[in-house]
């Protein structure tokens, strides 16, 4: 397993658990030391969880001339936008680069990173039969894209049906005898190009259904009408409607960037992705206006967000999990910061800011009290956690900006966002 984040980390515990010896491997020398002591880096997975792998064979290493030890290779590493809003592919490439110097006949090689269609065929294929090798025969190659869905708890890596697609029809099949060893139900599709669209219009499926919903939100904030009773309503239907929530904008490591993989690739065939940049747009604004909403909540109290006092509450990117990654919170409290107010948080998952490209807060998560509350001018749900004594936050705060739909009843100090 190349990668061990939080695709790749499941799915080699996932391995162990079924008695496969299995070799993690990451450039994160912390990672890798982490793991060797019987501790995780990820919160929803626990230091038992990684202690019984270890105790099932699951071993960590940065030593990729191990490679040679393994009949199978899953890269899980990350796939994110470059500056301007491209597919950024070097991670993959670096990692085959890693891996090719080690490589030996009858290893299969499967691409797991959210890319656009044509990426196994294009880049990785001849690379590898650069070396001599020709896949399909020496080497085998597929793609098999993840639905980790981090937090869930009705599924799990087992029952999560994989969706593999193979460059032939030795390395489909090698590809399915891999996955049917931890996966329930393996779905074969008839290339890697289709294995990667797969992947893609799930997630851009998400992505334009939330546009549409946030879209939504503001006509009926504007007309005067609940959207979520709306909702609630609608999904009453027994067929032809899923239900989609608005929120204060896309977060994650895969909603906000994987359809824009598409975005790029399509413009090499002469074609514009519409839905996807309309939906694109549209929840890109969305945190702009939450604040508008909050701007005019605390004009309506005589104040300004200069010096004001507020709390953002929840600041990973969902609810219950500690993953930040592109998290609208944090754009919240950017876009508070430079207008003078004083930003603080409260998040039982990310006890500390972390370390962020981007953004620097220098805070810690603030502990919940009836007094503490009460000290703060606003404040601002970005993240619904579980966690929190929300009718406890409702009597003791001076003002509250729901971007969640958490309060369902009308009340004096609850605005909707
Ligand atoms: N997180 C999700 O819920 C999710 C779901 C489906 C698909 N995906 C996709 O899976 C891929 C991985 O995502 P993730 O969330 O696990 O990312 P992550 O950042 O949590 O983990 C990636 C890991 O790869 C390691 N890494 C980077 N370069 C490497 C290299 N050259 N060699 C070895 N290790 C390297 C990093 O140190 C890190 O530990 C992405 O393409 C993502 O779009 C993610």
């Amino acid at each position: 397993m190349i990668g061990l984040g939080y695709v790749g980390l499941p799915l080699a515990l996932r391995f162990a658990e079924v008695g496969v010896r299995t070799l993690g491997f990451d450039v994160d020398p912390d990672k890798v030391h982490t793991l060797s002591q019987g501790r995780s880096y990820i919160r929803h997975i626990g230091d038992e969880t990684i202690k019984l792998g270890k105790s099932q064979g699951l071993e960590a290493t940065t030593d990729f001339s191990r490679i040679k030890e393994v009949d199978a290779i899953l890269i899980c590493v990350p796939t994110p936008l470059s500056q301007h809003r491209e597919p950024d592919l070097s991670y993959v490439l670096r990692t085959l680069e890693s891996v090719m110097p080690h490589l030996r006949h009858g290893q299969l090689i499967c691409l797991e990173s959210t890319t656009y269609p044509g990426t196994t065929d294009e880049e990785l294929r001849p690379r590898i039969e650069s070396l001599g090798f020709q896949v399909g025969k020496d080497i085998y190659l597929v793609f098999s894209p993840e639905r980790e869905d981090a937090g869930n708890k009705e599924y799990r890596t087992q029952t999560i049906p994989k969706v593999v697609g193979g460059c032939t029809d030795a390395c489909l099949r090698r590809g399915i005898e891999l996955y049917e060893l931890i996966i329930d139900r393996v779905i074969p599709v008839s290339s890697t190009k289709a294995a990667e669209l797969t992947k893609l219009l799930e997630n851009i499926h998400r992505a334009v259904n939330i546009g549409l919903v946030n879209e939504m939100k503001i006509i009926a904030d504007r007309m005067g009408i609940d959207i979520y009773e709306v909702i609630r309503a609608a999904a009453t239907k027994p067929f032809g409607f899923v239900p989609y929530y608005p929120g204060p904008g896309l977060g994650g490591h895969c909603i906000p960037i994987d359809p824009f993989y598409l975005t790029w690739k399509a413009k090499e065939y002469g074609l514009h992705t519409r839905f996807i940049e309309l939906a694109g747009q549209i929840n890109s604004e969305m945190p702009q206006w939450v604040m508008a909403k909050l701007v005019d909540a605390l004009n309506e109290k005589s104040k300004s967000v200069k010096d004001s006092r507020i709390l953002v509450l929840g600041i990973s990117y969902k609810k219950n999990v500690d993953d930040m990654r592109e998290s609208p919170a944090v754009e919240l409290m950017e876009i508070l910061r430079k207008k003078g107010g004083q930003v603080s948080y409260s998040d039982p998952w990310v006890p500390v800011f972390p370390k962020m490209r981007e953004h620097h807060f220098n805070l810690c998560s603030v502990e919940l009290t009836p007094d503490s509350i009460s000290t703060f001018d606003v404040i601002l749900i970005a993240t619904d956690h579980d966690f929190f004594d929300y009718q406890m936050i409702l009597n003791n705060a001076n003002l509250i900006v729901d971007t969640r739909g958490v309060y369902q009843e009308r009340a004096k100090n609850v605005i909707r966002a």
